[in-house]
């Protein structure tokens, strides 16, 4: 019989996390401190992470234990299946073999509580009370709200203006786990009050909604922030995603050609395709490719620049594709994509050319998500449907030039509730927006001036 699945016990669940650093071309520039250009060191971060995330930043150790405590979480929905997407593969009339890491499973429904229960977990040995922290579509918050109940700690999140009114089902799913949510721009921080004068209609954008977490953690001795992407760490906890299904294609007798990820930060994409570089760079032919939305095209028009990772400069500086820290993305349902930057780590490997990135609009996006649940029955979350998007471009080439390669997605999130986009998108009321060129432009001209 064919198999749909292909799963592990949870004795298989990988005891260790995967570290690109030793492994990348040349190394990662340092984060550069805001007011004086100088590097920063751990001590500088200090005041808003605790010191085992600081050292996992700059660890160098091709292998990271996973303490005890985070892997006996884990197994509440590790290991996730793989699963071979047959039924898409029949309707698309392609020869390649599709696969897909189903990382939905997860209690909040995303990739996010792999480094949401980390981050808690380092937190809470070094004594931390509350977590502060941004969040788009609600998955990163509701991510950092279960792993905080489970830790007995309190969650305050910063949600994204537009994402608060657009989800409110993430919303009650952080406050059912304990959380307290606020739509940012809010008036309880000075990074909010300032855009607020400025425009009282703010959609909110995630760079602003982290300046207001930072500054909350700033200002509270029990308080400490949380990222949800973007920083080495995240990264780093997320490779549990691709040692997982390096042994899953094994177990299936596959390799793969193709990667494919969405991109908003890119914790989800590395976390998922970092385990596969190091045999890309000892020569095996594979694409790792790397999918945004057209709306807030960071790696494909973005410059490889050091800017701020919030809107109101209160992050360190970061080498990465950079729309400007100013940018305000439109209101595209895909919220979690809507960041201005990128992984300082993995815009090193698009910029080195050993990953590539491409855009597509709402859309299209929309389309192949909808047979996708036609087909495999599961909904995608709107960020997940872009990867999809390419998945399904990918096959259709292997259909026209009659290949059959072998393409291995990573299914993010479900969209369970994001149905209200699903509905957008059938009553035909989703807009593509073109690249805001002049947007992009006013916003780069506000980078900070810095060497590379
Ligand atoms: C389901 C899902 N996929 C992808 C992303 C994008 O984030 P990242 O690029 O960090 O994986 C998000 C962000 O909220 C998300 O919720």
């Amino acid at each position: 019989m064919d198999s749909y699945k292909i799963t592990l016990s949870e004795a298989e669940i990988p005891q260790e996390w995967f570290n690109i650093q030793p492994h990348l071309p040349r190394p990662l520039p340092p984060y550069l401190h805001p007011g004086t250009g100088e590097p920063v060191g751990p001590q500088d971060l200090a005041p808003i992470f605790p010191m085992g995330l600081i050292l996992q930043e700059v660890s160098q150790d091709p292998l990271i234990p996973i303490p005890d405590e985070v892997l006996r979480i884990y197994q509440l929905w590790r290991p996730t299946p793989l699963h071979r997407a047959r039924r898409l593969e029949a309707a698309l009339k392609t020869p390649a073999r599709i696969y897909y890491k189903n990382e939905s499973v997860s209690p909040p429904g995303s990739h996010k509580p792999n480094t949401a229960v980390a981050q808690a977990y380092y937190n809470k040995v070094e004594g931390v009370k509350r977590l502060a922290t941004e969040t788009g579509a609600g998955q990163w918050g509701s991510a950092l709200a279960f792993a905080c109940k489970l830790f007995d700690m309190e969650c305050t999140v910063y949600m994204v203006k537009v994402s608060y009114f657009q989800k409110p089902y993430r919303r009650s799913l952080m406050h059912i786990w304990g959380a307290e949510v606020f739509p940012s721009p809010t008036d309880r921080t000075r990074s909010g009050r300032g855009i607020l004068a400025q425009n009282p209609d703010s959609p909110g954008s995630l760079g602003i909604a982290i300046s207001e977490a930072v500054e909350d953690a700033a200002t509270h001795d029990d308080t400490k922030y949380s990222l949800g992407s973007v920083l080495n760490h995240v990264l780093l906890h997320q490779t549990i995603v691709g040692l997982e299904t390096k042994k899953q294609l094994a177990l299936a007798g596959e390799e793969a050609d193709i990667l494919i990820g969405c991109v908003g930060g890119g914790s989800n994409f590395a976390g998922f395709a970092f385990p596969f570089v190091p045999d890309k760079l000892k020569g095996r032919d594979i694409r790792i490719i790397a999918v945004e939305p057209t709306a807030c095209p960071t790696l494909t028009k973005g410059l490889y620049t050091y800017d701020f990772g919030d809107t109101a400069r209160l992050t360190p500086l970061i080498l990465m594709y950079t729309l400007g820290h100013g940018f305000v993305p439109p209101g595209i349902h895909a919220g979690g994509l809507r960041y201005h930057g990128d992984a300082p780590l993995l815009c090193l490997l698009v910029h080195e050319k050993i990953m590539e990135a491409r855009a597509y609009h709402q859309n299209p996006v929309f389309a192949g998500a909808r047979l996708f649940a036609q087909t495999e029955g599961i909904i995608p979350a709107p960020e997940t449907a872009h990867a999809l998007r390419a998945v399904i471009d990918e096959a259709i080439v292997c259909r026209e030039t009659g290949q059959s390669k072998c393409i291995v997605m990573n299914y993010s999130g479900h969209g369970h509730f994001d149905l209200s986009a699903y509905d957008a998108y059938l009553e035909d009321k989703l807009e593509d927006f073109e690249y805001p060129k002049e947007m992009i432009e006013q916003a780069l001209a506000d980078l900070p001036k810095v060497g590379k």
